[in-house]
């Protein structure tokens, strides 16, 4: 039984899955000794559920970029509880900007008590998956390296710190809302809302690391308030009629906002994650498609739909049926959440559109495959809930380089993984009329199966993962690497005698690819890149236990960059960081790994109570941006009421601390990592 105050957290992971499919734990007993693996011998088991090394482009037809083995180059830094970033030496990091950094607009000043209003010109809170692009560039790879547009998703708030001028001096936890029992202030509200979406700004260095929001008519926040279109098979279903939306074709915002993806046509994808919480529906039934997805029926997590003046657009988070509204009412709003929502940063007049083929679920992020002209585009989505499911895309239409755009992925074929205990793995389809999904389990038409994503890879027989985190694919061999970050709700009876991780608390990479080298293939071979864990209890490619330089756990972001070096985040939850299981690990973290040889090297640790989040260079590697999230968050009630913040990043002092993005160069000017 878990309490209100856990259920209102933002990290709460509603376990929502009673299909019963055979959970991957299982899957990986059947292929992984526990004795051997707990004993630290190295078993044939143990071995046999790694590839070993392998090299660019050897056994992998359609790989297409030659590339060679990157170079890890630095001195590695020890794990730290320091409230502060540590890079290697011969680096440096300096702060971008911060949650509350005025980005467009008449650029309000930050300050505690900033409205509503001003928090819509803002950097949102909570900078989690980003990208950098280059100014005036088609190709990411080839534009400026000093001067572009930085796209951030601010995933979520803390509401003792975003109200702070409110909060002062209070007894309040890190995901207590003020006046959380309603009526909510509707000023506040309003503030949180514009605190949530995405922020583009264009950012410029002045030549010395020192990179500063510079005015561009591009510049804008998109919040949970922001017109958005609705594209695909699940646009004017009847299913997604509101009050604001009659014909089911707009929605309002995007929300939780986790990681992200870039297009091949270079137009940025915000994913919609644990949105969920923040409607309630007070009937008696649930429809499946708020109750699969952990809609509550008591409370939300900030209860916006008790604004005090009834804003519409405050009052949809109550999906509740209203039988006695002539003109409808918002039982459909939560079916307009759990999208990717495309955003083209170089149109500021462009409205969002949320991309309905690619599925509704908890997406962290998306992760397109390179794409190749005349081929389908494909890309890949996990779903992070406990017991859900990794997805792949792939579309009907082909790509034409300097053509393609974003409706593309309007039609296409949207497939779950299913992990078969021999290395190999099954794209299953999820399409209307096809393997159950009809109406003999409820579903009216494609649009209804996409609404219903999870219900859909239920009935197929997809396998429950441990929170699928970020992916990437590797550009020379193809491969696509997966976090699954831990799964600590899995117990024994779920996963039988031989799991050597029941209560999964250490996460894993795993990654695969596809059969024949042909990324729409509905086959594939997969295997660990690593188990992650403290010394004792974790695995390299190898099979080698890591080590100090090595040792990490709970992996979330993840992204190899163009000289093919793989870049793994952590987000131990901040309430766990440094202690039990965690005590040896230090605060969350990024290490660098080279994908042949199986080497990781921790690169950055990061401030205390933080999430390490979010990576991606400059086109030329030589600055490397990234994101410290929710630094503070584990400062107790009582120590925030005294001003006794654990964490005063990045401003120092006595500052409250704030959520920063940061950029990292070396001070010799070469490339990141090498
Ligand atoms: Fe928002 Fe799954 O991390
Ligand atoms: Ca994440
Ligand atoms: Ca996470
Ligand atoms: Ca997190």
């Amino acid at each position: 039984m878990t309490n209100l105050a856990d259920r209102l957290h933002h990290d709460f992971e509603p376990e929502t899955n009673q299909s019963g499919n055979r959970t991957f734990g299982e899957v990986v007993n059947a292929r992984l000794d526990r004795r051997n693996f707990l004993r630290g011998g190295l078993g044939l088991a143990v071995t046999g559920i790694f590839a070993g090394p392998i090299s660019a482009c050897s056994s992998l037809p359609g790989a297409q970029a030659a590339s060679s083995s990157p170079t890890l180059g630095f001195d590695p830094v020890p794990v730290s509880a320091a409230d502060t970033v540590v890079v290697p030496e011969g680096y440096e990091a300096k702060v971008i900007y911060r949650w509350g950094d005025a980005i467009s607009g008449d650029f309000p000043a930050f300050a505690p008590d900033n409205t509503g209003e001003d928090q819509a010109h803002q950097a949102g809170m909570h900078n989690d998956g980003m990208h950098f692009f280059p100014i005036e560039g088609e190709d990411p790879w080839q534009g400026s390296s000093t001067d572009g547009l930085l796209v951030v998703n601010h995933e979520y708030i803390e509401s003792r710190y975003l109200h702070y001028g409110i909060t002062q001096g209070t007894e309040i936890s890190s995901w207590g809302t003020p006046g959380h029992e309603g009526p909510r202030d509707s000023g506040q509200v309003l503030k949180e809302l514009n605190a949530h979406g995405v922020s583009v700004a264009r950012i410029r260095d002045d030549g010395n690391g020192n990179w500063q929001i510079v005015p561009d008519p591009r510049n804008r926040r998109i919040t949970g308030l922001t017109r958005m279109e609705i594209a695909g098979p699940a646009r004017g279903h009847a299913k997604m009629a509101t009050l604001y939306s009659p014909e089911g074709t707009h929605t309002r915002g995007t929300l939780s906002n986790c990681a992200h993806g870039v297009t091949p046509w270079n137009t940025y994808m915000a994913a919609e994650e644990n949105w969920s919480g923040y409607f309630v529906n007070h009937d008696d039934t649930l429809p499946r498609e708020h109750a699969r997805m952990g809609v509550r029926t008591d409370v939300s997590r900030h209860n916006w739909h008790l604004a005090e003046n009834g804003n519409d657009g405050f009052v949809r988070f109550d999906a509740s049926t209203k039988a006695d509204s002539p003109a409808g009412d918002y039982r459909n709003e939560p079916n307009t959440f759990g999208w990717i929502t495309e955003i083209d940063p170089f149109d500021p007049d462009a409205a969002p559109v949320k991309r309905t083929t690619l599925g509704r679920f908890a997406h962290e992020g998306v992760v397109f495959a390179p794409a190749e002209a005349g081929k389908p585009v494909v890309c890949y989505s996990g779903d992070d809930s406990v017991f859900e499911y990794i997805y792949k895309f792939v579309s009907d239409g082909l790509y034409q380089p300097g053509l393609t755009r974003g409706d593309i992925l309007d039609s296409g074929t949207l497939y779950v993984a299913r992990f078969n205990d021999d290395g190999t793995g099954e794209w299953l389809p999820l399409v209307y009329g096809q393997n159950g999904l009809d109406e003999s389990n409820g579903f009216t038409d494609q649009g209804d199966v996409l609404i219903n994503t999870r219900t859909a890879a239920d009935i197929v027989g997809a396998t429950p993962m441990d929170r699928p985190e970020w992916g990437t694919v590797d550009p020379a061999t193809r491969a696509v690497y997966f976090t699954l970050t831990n799964n600590s709700r899995r117990t024994e009876d779920q996963t039988g005698s031989a799991n050597p991780r029941a209560e999964n608390r250490y996460g894993s990479i795993i990654r695969w690819n596809e059969a024949d080298g042909d990324q729409e293939s509905e086959r594939f071979n997969w295997d660990f890149f690593v188990l992650a864990g403290p010394q004792g209890d974790s695995r390299d490619a190898n099979g080698e236990a890591l080590d100090e330089n090595s040792v990490f756990a709970c992996p979330d972001g993840l992204w190899i960059d163009a000289d093919r070096r793989l870049w793994i985040q952590t987000d131990i939850s901040d309430s766990a960081t440094n202690q039990g299981p965690y005590e040896s690990l230090g605060n969350n973290q990024m290490l660098v790994a080279n994908p042949d040889t199986g080497e990781i090297r921790r690169f950055l640790t990061g401030p205390a109570g933080c999430e390490i989040t979010g990576v991606v260079t400059t086109p030329d590697r030589r600055t490397l941006f990234v994101n410290v999230q929710h630094p503070g968050a584990n400062t107790s009630a009582a120590d925030f009421a005294a001003g006794n913040f654990a964490s005063h990043f990045p401003d120092g002092g006595n500052a409250f601390p704030r959520s920063a993005t940061i950029a990292i160069r070396r001070l010799d000017g070469g490339i990141i990592g090498a």
